[in-house]
């Protein structure tokens, strides 16, 4: 594999909206994250996603864009952004932007033309079909429920095409114009200095332009437009080396992709040394998932289900690329609280995990509040949830004859909203966060679980993180993460996670104990690191306590 600057490097995502807020209304904001700079360096994290903050409706929680070059005044201005772009740089810290460009709002003006001239240029960049038999041109459903096309108002039989809100429009990658009208925007956000993109949904650009649905999958007649976009995942291709060529390659820009069912076999394509992009997420745990049409039906992984599922993907790639390990992300739950036993949904189950996902290979991606160990939240009633999924997904349950009380439980389980609380500062009113009332509520335990406590706590959660964070990027392990293999070590124990990376003649093992067991294992390794101050090494015995995790090395 070619070197590139990106290798080595670890992520942090942040939700703005749920980040800090500067000026107390209630929402976060840019101002918010820039006080929050040096907090960021001080987990030495190199590359920062952004989810985005152009200027949105907000239906999807600004993944509706509405003007691609604005700043939301939520958010604060152009000013605030490339302020904290320069102190950013300063503290060699790269600015990952959002791109959303699978869809746009309703709200942005090339919609506008469109609606308002069909035969505009505009109208051209979106999807306009006329319906059949009385019906939608399709079967599809949206991600969201329902069809995935809307009726154009005052047409008799015209509807466009939307795989998300009605109020997300897809984009026409077909045509010439709006890709060269992207690639533009792209350039500008590059030539301003940020670092590179995260791509969003970047495998539904490629549509079937017959539109003829697929086989229902569910009593209502309708096939997820997710297992269409499956379908075909081999085509995008054309695309996205378009736009390489035309913005990514020419700034040497780190590229992520949210990318759903690439095919093993293209993998190479995806992120090899001239692949698509820098790195993809692993989010193989999400297309087995969505598999399903609903919440409710959706299995629980637990811990044996996100072991097979990394270990599958590490292995793919392990002579190809770097994936990005997650263990959580804006559109999750709390790892903590969905992948673990329920004895270990704390603190020390909150270490484990955390050793798993930053020592694994690749660009590991913490989101928010993850280096805290946080856990999902209670959500009180269906009018405590905020996301357009949530209210669907209820819906769905509703639909099912699940009753209210369960329907909640499930969304508890599931909902995006988990990750979307305020991020917890200290144990003031609403967490630091805000003087104000959040726009979403604040998690019930920030009196406890807050970054102030945590700093204060040398054995806390977020010491814990920035000690694995510095031991992956330290001058003993770098080479190791740059070049290095994945392997599975074997434990015969589904509630355990064990692995090594291994580059020429040094290796690194981690062994994470989420059974109800403490565990023994013996090689001849020496002891890096460990979650839990009881572990230890005798001899050539290794003595893992359950719920805890062992960094060892023969370095
Ligand atoms: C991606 C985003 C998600 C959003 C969707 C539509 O999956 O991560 O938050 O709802 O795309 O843009
Ligand atoms: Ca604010």
């Amino acid at each position: 594999m070619q070197e590139q600057w990106w290798h080595g490097k670890v992520a942090y995502q942040i939700y703005p909206k749920s980040f800090k807020d500067s000026n107390n209304d209630g929402i976060g904001d840019i101002q918010g994250i820039i006080s929050k700079l040096d907090y960021l360096k001080s987990l030495d994290i190199d590359l920062l996603w952004i989810s985005p903050i152009y200027v949105s409706p907000f239906k999807d929680q600004g993944y509706d864009i509405a003007d691609y070059q604005n700043i939301d005044p939520i958010f604060g201005s152009m000013t605030d952004f490339e302020e904290l772009l320069t102190k950013a740089k300063a503290l060699d810290i790269g600015i990952i932007m959002d791109l959303v460009i699978n869809h746009c709002s309703n709200e942005h003006i090339w919609f506008k033309r469109a609606l308002a001239d069909l035969n505009s240029q505009e109208a051209s960049y979106f999807y306009f079909k006329q319906g059949k038999d009385g019906k939608e041109p399709d079967n599809l459903r949206s991600y969201f429920g329902g069809s995935v096309w809307e009726k154009v108002p005052n047409q008799d039989n015209l509807y466009y095409l939307h795989y998300f809100t009605k109020e997300q429009p897809d984009l026409n990658w077909f045509n010439e114009d709006l890709r060269n009208k992207l690639f533009e925007m792209m350039n500008w956000w590059l030539d301003k200095g940020i670092a590179g993109f995260r791509v969003d949904a970047i495998m539904n650009i490629y549509k079937d332009l017959t539109f003829s649905g697929l086989s229902p999958d569910d009593i209502d007649g309708r096939a997820n437009a997710s297992s269409m976009t499956k379908l075909h995942a081999d085509k995008v291709g054309t695309f996205l080396h378009e736009m390489n060529t035309k913005t990514l390659n020419k700034y040497n820009a780190f590229s992520i992709g949210e990318a759903f069912d690439v095919r093993p076999s293209d993998l190479d394509k995806f992120i090899g040394d001239n692949g698509y992009f820098s790195s993809i997420f692993d989010l193989s745990f999400r297309e087995i998932l969505e598999k399903c049409n609903g919440y409710y039906q959706m299995p629980s992984l637990g811990i044996k289900g996100f072991k097979d599922c990394i270990f599958t993907t590490q292995q793919r790639v392990n002579d190809i690329g770097f994936v990005a390990p997650i263990i959580e992300n804006h559109d999750e739950p709390r790892g903590v609280s969905y992948w673990l036993p329920y004895q270990w949904q704390n603190e020390q189950g909150a270490k484990a995990l955390g050793t798993v996902n930053v020592l694994l290979r690749g660009i590991p991606f913490i989101y928010q509040g993850q280096e805290l160990g946080m856990t999902n939240t209670r959500f009180n009633s269906i009018y405590e949830f905020d996301d357009v999924n949530a209210k669907s997904e209820y819906q769905k349950c509703i639909d099912a004859n699940i009753g209210e009380q369960e329907a909640l439980d499930i969304l508890n389980k599931q909902s995006r909203d988990q990750a979307r609380v305020p991020m917890p500062w200290d144990d003031s009113l609403f967490g630091g966060f805000s003087k104000h009332i959040p726009w979403i509520k604040v998690h019930h335990d920030y009196q406890n679980l807050n970054v102030k406590k945590q700093e204060a706590n040398l054995n806390s959660t977020l010491n814990y993180y920035r000690r694995l964070i510095k031991l992956r990027k330290s001058k003993k392990f770098i080479d190791i993460y740059k070049y290095g293999k994945f392997e599975a070590i074997n434990i015969d124990n589904d509630n355990v996670i064990a692995y090594s990376i291994a580059y020429q003649n040094k290796a690194i093992y981690v062994i994470a104990n989420f059974d109800a067991k403490d565990l023994v294992y013996e090689a001849n390794l020496k002891l890096e690191l460990s979650s839990n101050s009881q572990n230890c090494i005798q001899d050539k015995t290794i003595y893992i306590k359950a719920g805890s995790a062992v960094v060892l090395t023969n370095i």
